[in-house]
């Protein structure tokens, strides 16, 4: 399909967490910056009305972000509700009368995963899918043999260039930064290598727990939720090699290689931890086995980054919320002065979130009359500004038909492939206290030379 704008927004899951956390508050903000003018239509399974789903938004506004009273009046004259099975054609004969004159609707499958399949063919049975664009929500399948076969498909309805597989953590400014940074600025290209970078580390911590998504948490676990995607594309953001143009392909191109090169797992290369209270959430099994914390150690098989140790690390319940990205460089080859501390005196340090910074780590001399030094940094800030929502700058990317910032079918199947060995727990999950930076098994799977970095919490950072 051509890059024309699609004329309606469908969103599969109104009544869901998602909408009310992130889709609610992205819609308000794109009527907000006065783009967004088509109809917008919830589905959902649950018997509330128009009415209540208007309420839930008013809700969802008010808890995420804040309600801007005339975009919420907009939001709600043009706010419509289809409620219904997703397995019956009635629910898609309801929407389709619903789209009107529409000729390129956007859907969006804001739904559990087990359900993508059935929306898919319900759209196709019922003829809605003719002219349209799909978003469909991560995790993308389960493993590698289920996101083959969902991209089998979406494939009998929807070509590739109107599929928009998304990751909100490629909608996030600093997560783009990284690639920005990395081929903006000549000073790192020389060192951006294995010859200068002994390790690199990314630590995504939560202060919480499952926050009442026990029921889909049992289903993924932090391996195929947070770390298959999110934290495998900021890898692949620091390590692939320069696009060779704007194209959109050309950036997917080289993350495809990117992913592609990661040696996959096997099981001495994780461990996995649960939180003590998790299986006394609500929709957990007694006997759970599904992590809460995943540390892995990973390598690359390219020339540029062969015997570089990449640790990842996620979890839950953690100390503090921040995501954290730590590229260590080597140690000076001699030591010439007073002796330089074990870790963490030269690296760059990426903070992604929710502080965002770039920091490089150095050392200077202390003032006095000895030659004894100490560690420095250097911070770079970007500016505050009214920044765009990962969701908001994602769907309006998809309701122009962008692809940039989404996954292609061959991208989200490689990084499947690197997790794949290490699913259906194969390997035993140990428990960890709240407030703990997880397991102490994780500390083996760091190198002699190598410790686990903890990233400091908002106010400290
Ligand atoms: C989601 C995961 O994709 O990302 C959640 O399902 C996680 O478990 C969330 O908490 C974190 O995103 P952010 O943008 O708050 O860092």
């Amino acid at each position: 399909m051509t890059n024309v704008d699609s004329d309606a927004f469908v969103f599969f899951g109104a009544t869901g967490d998602l909408a009310y956390k992130q889709i609610f508050p992205a819609l308000q903000a794109m009527i907000r910056r006065g783009h967004f003018d088509i109809p917008i239509i919830g589905v959902a399974r649950s018997a509330s009305g128009l009415d209540q789903l208007r309420e839930r938004a008013r809700e969802s506004l008010e808890k995420h972000g804040g309600l801007d009273r005339d975009a919420f009046a907009v939001l709600s004259a043009r706010l419509q509700y289809v409620n219904g099975d997703y397995g019956s054609q009635q629910t898609y004969q309801d929407l389709r009368k619903a789209l009107g004159g529409a000729a390129r609707p956007l859907y969006y499958l804001a739904i559990p995963p087990d359900l993508f399949a059935t929306v898919i063919e319900g759209l196709a049975k019922s003829g809605c899918d003719k002219g349209a664009r799909v978003v469909v929500e991560k995790p993308f399948g389960r493993d590698l043999a289920s996101a083959q076969e969902l991209n089998r498909i979406l494939h009998q309805s929807f070509d590739e260039s109107s599929i928009f597989r998304i990751d909100h953590y490629l909608g996030k400014e600093p997560v783009q930064n990284l690639l920005y940074f990395r081929f903006a600025n000549s000073f790192l290209e020389p060192i951006w290598n294995r010859n200068y970078i002994r390790s690199v580390q990314v630590t995504m911590a939560e202060s919480f727990g499952v926050a009442g998504r026990g029921v889909f948490y049992e289903e993924v676990g932090a391996i195929r939720d947070v770390v298959q995607n999110h934290l495998l594309s900021v890898v692949a953001l620091l390590t692939m090699e320069a696009p060779t143009g704007r194209d959109p392909d050309a950036l997917r191109d080289e993350k495809q290689r990117a992913f592609r090169a990661i040696r996959p797992l096997t099981p001495a290369d994780v461990v996995r931890g649960q939180f003590e209270d998790y299986r006394q959430e609500k929709g957990v099994a007694a006997d759970s086995q599904v992590e809460t914390f995943a540390a892995v150690r990973l390598y690359i098989d390219t020339w540029r980054w062969a015997g570089v140790p990449f640790y990842i690390r996620a979890g839950k319940q953690m100390p503090v919320t921040a995501t954290e990205v730590l590229v260590e460089l080597k140690r000076p080859p001699q030591v010439v002065f007073d002796s330089i501390p074990r870790d963490q005196s030269n690296y760059f340090r990426f903070r992604l979130g929710p502080t965002v910074s770039i920091n490089l780590g150095g050392r200077i001399k202390m003032p006095g009359e000895v030659m004894v030094g100490e560690n420095v940094e250097l911070t770079l800030r970007p500016r505050a500004e009214d920044e765009m929502t990962p969701y908001e700058r994602l769907l309006g990317d998809a309701l122009r038909g962008d692809p940039l910032l989404f996954n292609r079918e061959d991208g989200v199947e490689a990084a499947w492939r690197v997790v794949d060995p290490i699913l259906g727990n194969v390997t035993p999950v140990y428990p960890y206290e709240a407030n703990t930076w997880g397991p102490v098994e994780a500390e083996q799977l760091m190198s002699s030379d190598d410790r686990w970095h903890n990233p400091q919490s908002a106010e400290e950072a």
